[in-house]
This record gives C-alpha cells, sequence and structure tokens, in this order.
C-alpha cells in the first residue's frame, strides 16, 4: 500500500517501514562514522524501538560490536494496517545486525509484567549468559504493579499551584496560553510508580538473583532536568517527582550490585522530540526555540548523537565516568549551558504564532516528529507502494 501520515492530535497513526529502515540505516552509519567504542558485549535495552533506548542499541551493536536482546511494546502491522513505528525500527534494526554478524534478539510486551521478565531472563540464560550493560529507556503513561495488580497512570501537571504559560501546536504552529491545574497526592503516586525507580529496580534484582549481570556490570537509565521554564511542569511537577525518585533509585541499586563490583548510572538527557515528550504541554515550543539556537551554534545534536556521546565520552571512557554533584551523568550540558538559556528566555518572552516560524525551529520539530513515524526521510521512495507486513526476525 502507499502509506502516508495520519495524524490525530499529538500521534500519527500511521508509520513507514522503508523510512523507519532508513533511519536505522542513517543512525548506524553515524555510529560507525565515529568509531569504535570500547564498550560493553552484551546488551540488555529495555524500551529499545524508539528514542533513545533505540539509539543505545544501535551503539551497542555498531559502536562496540555488542550482542543485544530488546524489549519492548509494539503494535505488529496486520494486512492493510501498519505496524507503529518502534516495529519496523526493531524489524530494521536486527536485519542490519544480522547482515553484520551480531547477535540481536528482541521481545515485544509489557516490560512491567513479570511474565516479560521472566521471557527475558530465560533468553539471556539460554544464548548469553550474562549481560554486562542494562539500560532501562521506558517511557510509558501506564504502569500496572505486578505484585500489586494496581494499575497506575501518569499525569503532566504541577504540583502546589496552576501552572500558566505559553504552548504552541506543532502541527498549526498556534502559540496559545495553556493553564494545568495542580496535581494532587494520588496523582503524584501515580505518575512515580510509573515514571519512577521502582520497576528499574525489580528489573536488576530480577537478573542479579539468577546471576544474570556479569562481574563490573553497569546499568543506564535516562533522566530529564531542563531550564527554568519548564520547571513548574517538567522538573517540579509530577514527572519530575517520579525523576527523583528514579535517581535515588541508582543509589539504591548500586549498593546492590557492590557484591559484583557493578553500578547503576542515571544519564541527564537533552531535551528531544520524541513520541512521549511531544504530549507535554510546553516542551514542543521550548524544544522548537532550543533546536533553533542550538543549530545556529552548532551544537544540536539527536538521540543517536547524545547517545554516541554517552557511550564514547562517559560511559567508555577509559577512566572515570564524570558525574555532577549529585551522581548524575550529564549529556545535557550543551543544552544547559548559559549562552543558550539566555538566547532561549529572550525569544520565549517574543513567542508568537506570528513570531515562531522565523524566531523558532518549528519547521525542524514537524521533520523530527514525522521522522520518529518514518516520514520525511531523503533517499525514501514515498509514493511507491510499499509492504507494511514486515516481521522482525527473532519474534515469531
Ligand atoms: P520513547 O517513547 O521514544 O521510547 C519509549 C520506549 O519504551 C519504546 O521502546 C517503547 O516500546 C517502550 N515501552 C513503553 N512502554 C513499554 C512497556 N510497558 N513495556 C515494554 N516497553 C515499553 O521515549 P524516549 O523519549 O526515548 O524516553 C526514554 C527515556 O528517556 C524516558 O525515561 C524519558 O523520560 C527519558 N528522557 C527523554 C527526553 C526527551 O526529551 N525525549 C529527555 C531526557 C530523558
Ligand atoms: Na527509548
Amino acid at each position: 500500500m502507499i502509506i502516508e501520515p495520519r495524524m490525530r492530535g499529538f500521534i500519527c497513526l500511521t508509520a513507514h517501514p522503508k523510512g523507519a529502515e532508513q533511519n536505522v540505516k542513517n543512525q548506524i552509519e553515524y555510529i560507525k562514522s565515529k568509531g569504535a567504542i570500547a564498550g560493553a558485549k552484551k546488551v540488555l535495552v529495555i524500551g529499545a524501538s524508539t528514542g533513545f533506548g533505540l539509539a543505545s542499541r544501535i551503539t551497542s551493536a555498531f559502536g562496540s560490536d555488542a550482542a543485544t536482546i530488546g524489549v519492548f511494546f509494539e503494535k505488529p502491522p496486520v494486512e492493510g494496517k501498519t505496524a507503529s513505528p518502534g516495529w519496523y525500527n526493531s524489524a530494521a534494526f536486527e536485519a542490519e545486525a544480522h547482515k553484520a554478524g551480531l547477535y540481536a534478539k528482541s521481545i515485544n510486551g509489557d516490560a512491567f509484567s513479570n511474565e516479560i521478565k521472566r521471557e527475558t531472563l530465560d533468553l539471556i540464560k539460554a544464548d548469553l549468559g550474562q549481560v554486562d550493560l542494562v539500560i532501562y529507556s521506558l517511557a510509558s503513561p501506564v504502569r500496572t504493579n505486578p505484585n500489586t495488580g494496581v494499575t497506575h497512570r501518569s499525569v503532566l501537571k504541577p504540583i502546589g499551584q496552576t501552572f500558566t504559560n505559553k504552548t504552541v501546536d506543532f502541527h498549526t504552529g498556534n502559540v496559545t496560553e495553556v493553564s494545568i491545574a495542580p496535581a494532587n497526592e494520588e496523582d503524584i503516586e501515580n505518575t512515580v510508580a510509573v515514571m519512577g525507580g521502582e520497576d528499574w529496580a525489580m528489573w536488576i534484582d530480577a537478573l542479579k538473583n539468577e546471576n544474570l549481570l556479569a562481574e563490573g556490570a553497569a546499568t543506564v537509565a535516562y533522566s530529564y532536568i531542563g531550564p527554568a521554564l519548564t520547571e513548574a511542569v517538567y522538573r517540579k511537577g509530577t514527572i519530575g517527582r517520579a525523576k527523583d525518585h528514579l535517581e535515588a533509585t541508582a543509589f539504591t541499586i548500586t549498593d546492590n550490585l557492590k557484591s559484583i563490583g557493578g553500578k547503576a548510572y542515571v544519564s541527564v538527557n537533552k531535551a528531544l522530540v520524541t513520541q512521549a515528550s511531544s504530549a507535554i504541554p510546553v516542551i514542543p515550543l521550548y524544544i522548537s526555540l532550543l533546536y533553533k539556537i542550538m543549530k545556529e551554534e552548532g551544537i544540536h545534536e539527536g538521540c543517536i548523537e547524545q547517545i554516541q556521546r554517552l557511550f564514547q565520552d562517559r560511559l567508555y571512557n577509559g577512566s572515570e565516568v564524570p558525574v555532577d554533584e549529585k551522581g548524575r551523568i550529564r549529556i545535557d550540558d550543551w543544552e544547559m549551558r548559559d549562552d543558550v538559556q539566555a538566547k532561549v528566555a529572550e525569544l520565549w518572552k517574543e513567542a508568537t504564532t506570528e513570531t515562531l516560524p522565523a524566531i523558532g525551529d518549528l519547521a525542524g520539530y514537524r521533520n523530527d516528529f514525522l521522522n520518529l513515524f518514518g516520514f520525511e526521510f531523503d533517499g525514501v521512495d514515498y509514493k511507491a507502494e510499499a509492504n507494511e507486513v514486515v516481521n522482525i526476525d527473532s519474534i515469531k
């Protein structure tokens, strides 16, 4: 069929398999162009199909020749209906990995469940013996706690008072004011239950209890801080509480890994267009101004550039892993530069529907958003028939 983007609100209902393949190939080429990384050889990536997790899988495989197991939650295609983008990304990733002689298998299902954890442990046991790196890169609006059976839904709300600020609908370019009422205690608890560190710790416990973590194994989860502009709705809002919990969990996990000389890290990453971040009010306007400035300064990065730098310059730099005063790895260092933030704050004041096309990178935002779904890639003939039914080698 001929596959075109079909938008509904902040999501795109279709995805393009050839475009997803191009996306993966571009990321692989980037990693190869930067040279070998003395990284882990057996890697488990939880949340491996899109965004930072996909970039982590690609960086491990094509930067360090690593065997990878990827866990994700994606919708397979059926005749006449496309898969979700992460399905096509993973199909393309496995195909490229296998062509390069690399082990790559994937598990599609709910990573929060006991069943998917069991399946993953068994696969590691059977095929790899142990892993030496676990990347935890889930972004989800909902989690059912397997121990209690309770389903928690996360919310994106400020805490304490109503937050009012500008936002943009990046499809239309309309800049409006948005007001978000504050969260209650239950909202906070639910958001922490979904996006905090509890499930990360459960994964590491399960792996360690069955001796599936190699001596000196590391695990990394991703966090965000961002500027004062978005603080009320992000870092000091419900999602920020979850990130506080995630960051605190790194220390508990590190204690738990002492006996094998292992360590847990949180890496604070840059704001980027992903399915997760597009749904957060205010963030798209911030990103469109940030992109404009970082591109002008020649310091703009996407997920793959960020993760390449994380692995090469931080995790596997051959010496100490540099961290901030709270023990976090910072690859948001360029985003958070004083000069960059001062310019964003200036532009923020001027941003209106009329000024944004000139002062912000709305076009870049839209392009990146469509890229998430495999659209707008050079080298792909979008007018041609494409087969929507694409299989992932390792998933029957
Ligand atoms: P994403 O939406 O691109 O990726 C999420 C991944 O989680 C996908 O592979 C998806 O299949 C998987 N997933 C979701 N629910 C699942 C479930 N129940 N079971 C198994 N897999 C599931 O998100 P993104 O942006 O890459 O986020 C990853 C992490 O990075 C999150 O912790 C996020 O907060 C963090 N981060 C994101 C930033 C951004 O600007 N996008 C900035 C800094 C950190
Ligand atoms: Na991810």
